[in-house]
């Protein structure tokens, strides 16, 4: 290896340690190869995933119907993008040629409009998608159709909007499973878009488990790697229903000691050196704390994330806008401040 790169490297992670933070100016040269996708999370900022919504069944099964006004309050606000989870394999046939339905992807064809109107960046994802990760083997085919049709769909959408491969990648997809899935999945779209941003997860759940086993196909530029963070999980998932044994996590609160703080710290660290490694920009997908977490924690732990993951020089969409981890009051029609200026100042 160069001893120009490496010595770069130890500044930099040396910068890391001392510092928490690793600008992108600080890549050395090899980075180059993915420098575009750098640009791209870049220009992704600071955002806030459309939870519950199109990723329910049904929209709207949820509590969520995204309404244009919700993106013009977001863009007010702020923010730079949005990532919208989508429950395709809900809306597309079974067996072969798993067409999409027409009606739902017009429906997704709405909201991109309004936010490309607003100039908001859009990922687009694949979530929920249980048969795909209890049974990638038989899944497979389908998985590929789907991502074919919806990269042919938008051929013409330019760099303001990113595909997300797969939401938290998990259960029977094994590591090497997920890297050749990853592989045939960035043919399949770039087939339709060469030029096309993709953003692809870890296994294991999408947190920091699963940073080192991710290997991407040589010479593939312009991804973004994205991992979600949670943790402490018995504090961010305090009452939520849909975890098992969840409902008996009550009163939990983060307080912000050193302690905690520093285990934060540790695991964007980590994450950080080993992007570094793989030349990978960061983005931080998910994160956030459910509604039943005493509020105050909420805030100060939400603000501790997104200051951690600026320093990383990470792009970041806290889960999410109207729903149980809400940043936005439906009933009163405005954000919820303190917890606004955790992830936006
Ligand atoms: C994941 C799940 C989503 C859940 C969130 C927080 O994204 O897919 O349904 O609400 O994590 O638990």
């Amino acid at each position: 290896m160069n001893p120009l790169r490496v010595n770069l490297r130890i500044a930099c992670l040396l910068f890391i340690g001392l510092s928490g933070g690793c600008q992108n100016s600080f890549m050395p040269g090899p980075e180059a190869e993915n420098s575009y996708a750098y640009e791209q999370n870049t220009r992704l900022g600071r955002g806030v995933n459309i939870g519950n919504a199109l990723e329910a069944p049904v929209e709207g099964q949820w509590g969520v119907r995204i309404k244009p006004e919700y993106l013009v309050q977001i863009r007010q606000a702020g923010f730079n993008s949005i990532r919208l989870p989508v429950r395709w394999d809900a809306h597309a046939l079974t067996y072969p040629p798993y067409t999409i339905d027409t009606v739902f992807i017009h429906r997704v064809d709405e909201i991109l409009a309004q936010a490309m109107k607003l100039g908001l960046r859009v990922i687009i994802n694949m979530h929920h998608y249980d048969a795909m990760v209890m049974n990638p083997g038989a899944e497979k085919n389908r998985f590929l159709a789907l991502w074919r049709q919806i990269a042919e769909h938008y051929a013409t959408y330019t760099d303001w909007l990113y595909f997300e491969l797969l939401n938290e990648p998990c259960c029977n997809i094994t590591s090497e499973e997920w890297n050749t899935l990853v592989s045939e999945a960035i043919t399949v779209i770039r087939d339709a878009r060469a030029e096309r941003t993709l953003i692809v997860g870890l296994t294991n759940g999408g947190g920091t488990d699963g940073l080192g086993a991710l290997h991407l196909p040589r010479g593939v530029a312009n991804i973004i790697v994205t991992f979600h963070y949670y943790s402490p999980f018995v504090f961010t998932h305090q009452g939520a229903e849909w975890i098992p044994g969840a409902e008996s996590w009550k009163n939990v609160t983060w307080e912000g000691t050193a302690v905690e703080r520093d285990r934060i710290t540790e695991d964007f660290q980590r994450t950080a050196f080993f992007a570094l490694e793989q030349h990978l920009p960061v983005n931080l997908g998910e994160y956030g704390a459910y509604g039943k977490a005493p509020y105050d924690s909420r805030v100060t732990w939400t603000k501790t994330v997104t200051t951690e993951a600026l320093r990383q020089g990470m792009s970041m969409h806290y889960w999410e806008f109207c729903a149980g981890f809400g940043l936005y009051d439906t009933i009163s029609g405005s954000f919820r401040k303190e917890l606004m200026d955790a992830v936006l100042k």
